[in-house]
């Protein structure tokens, strides 16, 4: 695992951005593995900006996102599909066809995980997976629990996950319950896979997740186990990091 420290929130965005413009740009038709959440908006604003210089081009890559709230339809302004549109999509030359968000408005869990998993195995996995930290340790929306989920499935969201994404949210009786999320099988097949981490909230779980025993309690530290990870954090969301 390579930890890269920066100054910053701007500075962890940006260099984050340059790493998934590299592989863009190595690879143009890549599968970009994208996230969602306050930590990647920095990302996505460099990367716009940097499309808009002219210097990256999007029209041969594809995205899959990692999760999806149950319930949610695109057009409502707290669904994951909304976000991924209104933060990055809308602003580049990526095909809309080619991004992919499981389907919050399949009210068939099974029905909308198969599809998925589906989309995944046909695009050939991930190249590069981009991912945050939820303050439980959970990455997508895998939350603690007493397994390693493999592949795309519905969770119940912890209480923790809720109130922490009340804030997004008019109300606490607002947020979904459940949500659609990629499973730790498919984000550890991804071939490069970047967390980013931003806050002194998040130096804890940073800590436990990445130098603490690996266990689904803790979901992120499964990360331990794949060959080519790269935290990119800023100083506070490292500093209880030992030296
Ligand atoms: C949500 C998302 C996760 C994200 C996490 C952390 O629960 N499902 O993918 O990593 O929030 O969000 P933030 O970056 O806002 O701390």
């Amino acid at each position: 695992m390579k930890i890269i420290k920066t100054k910053d929130y701007e500075h962890m965005s940006r260099v984050t951005a340059n790493l998934l413009s590299a592989q863009v740009i190595m690879k143009p038709d890549c599968v970009l593995g994208l996230a969602t959440g306050s930590t990647p908006v920095g990302v996505y604003k460099q990367l716009v900006q940097w499309f808009q210089k002219g210097d990256l081009d999007f029209s041969e890559v594809t995205s899959v996102n990692l999760d999806e709230y149950k319930g949610l339809s695109p057009e409502n302004d707290q669904s994951y599909r909304y976000f991924m549109n209104h933060n990055l999509f809308d602003h580049i030359n990526i095909r809309k066809d080619h991004t992919f968000v499981p389907n919050g408005l399949e009210p068939d869990a099974e029905k909308a995980c198969d599809d998925y998993n589906k989309i995944i195995h046909d695009l050939g996995g991930i190249d590069l997976q981009l991912l945050g930290l939820g303050n439980n340790g959970h990455i997508g929306f895998n939350e603690p629990s007493s397994s390693f989920e493999k592949e795309t499935h519905c969770v119940d969201l912890t209480q923790s996950t809720i109130d922490a994404n009340a804030r997004f949210f008019s109300s606490l009786s607002e947020v979904p319950r459940q949500a659609y999320t990629m499973g730790i099988q498919t984000i550890m097949q991804a071939k490069k896979i970047i967390v980013a981490v931003s806050g002194q909230g998040k130096a804890s779980i940073v800590k436990e997740a990445f130098f603490g025993p690996i266990t689904p309690q803790v979901p992120a530290s499964v990360l331990q186990l794949h060959s080519d990870v790269t935290v990119v954090g800023d100083e506070a969301a490292l500093s209880m990091l030992p030296h």
